[in-house]
């Protein structure tokens, strides 16, 4: 059975060998979980865009701007291309994003409207929306969750008022030449002076660090964490002590010469950075199941209902349902090895049948037969409802009709 085309909210695409967008995450467009008032995303949201009006004026005007409703089709050079990212990146994968076909697809990263704003003349902006990638199911992970990325730009004026000895560029860097920028020095990029990079890295760092005590308190521990993306060199990630354990909350660095340029301003440097909204509200409100956020429960959103935004919230469980596990295990057919069948397919079309009562996947068990040399997987699926009890006679026949869709789909026999 071949489609030819995607339809979205009344668009159509045509689909192609890499199209792998399902109804059911296309079901999750325009949802905007972000920008309803009840929600916790939205909260986490309207405090952090307040940090950067307050932190940041120029003549009494905030010297941000706030894009919150950028659509979440993107082509993949504004994904991917437009921010130096490889053609042959591991996030480009097929098993990672949800392409509508080879050119379009749902955005992995906010950081995919940072060349189109910056060209048009943008330098100090907020972009804030739901982004899609494919991955596990567990209790921290969805494949729709929220992102506050941002760029802050400056000139050499901005940036050393009142040092005029003082440059960005280094003075034998070639600006006429796009292939001069490199980043063999893990200190900056060859085209920036080493005083302009470590004074945004500065500013960049305590905006941040200021940022995360606004909305966790002056005790929170932290620490940065040195860390690569294509797109900003030097980078870093922070990552605060929450439940005993480190938790990764965004990504940061200075913005790659070359992307500044080819947007348009040539005599800048920038920092720029990317958040979870996810991450964020499930620590500052405790709230144990990303699924939550989606709830339509009024016991859950009355919770986040005309709160002050700076209270102290913790999310008492409307109540908790029990869980119930059903394990599946399948020979593959030939075609495929326990290497590389892969786990996100499965997972897309798990979700696909169960919908919201998946609460968990986990791979349980690898195995080949000594004999027959057939390859056998075991995936537990934990099933639960946020909001009432699941019957096991119910949860059987969800768990009877995914054994059928995965034997259609990869021709298994369940074991
Ligand atoms: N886009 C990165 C991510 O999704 C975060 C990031 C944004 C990192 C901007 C650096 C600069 O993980």
């Amino acid at each position: 059975k071949s489609v030819a085309s995607v339809q979205i909210k009344g668009k159509e695409f045509v689909a192609d060998d890499y199209t792998n967008v399902t109804p059911k995450i296309i079901s999750y467009l325009g949802k905007n979980l972000h920008l309803q008032k009840n929600n916790p995303l939205s909260i986490v949201r309207q405090r952090i865009v307040n940090y950067f009006y307050s932190s940041f004026t120029h003549r009494g005007h905030p010297a941000f701007s706030v894009y919150d409703n950028l659509p979440p089709i993107v082509t993949t050079k504004q994904n991917f291309e437009d921010l130096l990212i490889p053609a042959d990146h591991p996030s480009r994968a097929k098993s990672d994003c949800y392409y509508i076909n080879r050119d379009t697809l749902l955005r992995a990263h906010m950081t995919a409207h940072q060349s189109e704003l910056l060209r048009s003349g943008l330098d100090n902006f907020l972009m804030i929306g739901d982004v899609y990638r494919r991955d596990e199911i567990d209790s921290t992970h969805f494949p729709v969750f929220h992102q506050v990325d941002a760029v802050r730009s400056q000139r050499r004026e901005e940036l050393f008022p009142d040092k005029p000895e003082l440059q960005i560029f280094e003075p034998t860097f070639d600006k006429t030449n796009p292939n001069a920028n490199h980043i063999n020095d893990p200190m900056k990029q060859s085209c920036h002076t080493l005083e302009a990079t470590k004074l945004m890295e500065t500013q960049l760092k305590s905006h941040l660090i200021g940022l995360t005590q606004a909305l966790f308190g002056h005790n929170i521990k932290y620490r940065w964490v040195d860390a690569y993306f294509p797109f900003t060199h030097p980078s870093w990630e922070l990552e605060i002590f929450y439940e005993n354990d480190w938790m990764e909350v965004l990504g940061c660095g200075i913005v790659r010469n070359e992307i500044l340029v080819s947007a348009g301003p040539s005599n800048t440097i920038a920092y720029a950075f990317g958040l979870g909204l996810e991450r964020l509200a499930m620590a500052l409100y405790k709230i144990p199941d990303i699924r939550l956020m989606w709830s339509t429960d009024s016991g859950f959103l009355t919770q986040f209902e005309n709160v002050d935004l700076n209270a102290s919230i913790t999310y008492k469980p409307v109540s908790s349902y029990p869980q119930c596990t059903n394990d599946m295990s399948f020979w593959l057919p030939p075609q495929y090895t326990i290497d590389t069948f892969i786990s996100n397919d499965f997972y897309d079309l798990v979700r696909d049948i169960g919908g919201d009562i998946i609460e968990q996947v986990k791979l349980k068990d690898k195995f080949v037969h000594p004999k027959s040399k057939k390859h056998s997987l075991c995936y537990s699926i934990v099933y639960r409802h946020l909001e009432r009890t699941l019957t096991q006679a119910e949860v059987n026949q969800v768990h009877k009709e995914i054994e059928k869709a995965v034997v259609d789909a990869y021709g298994v026999v369940i074991r």
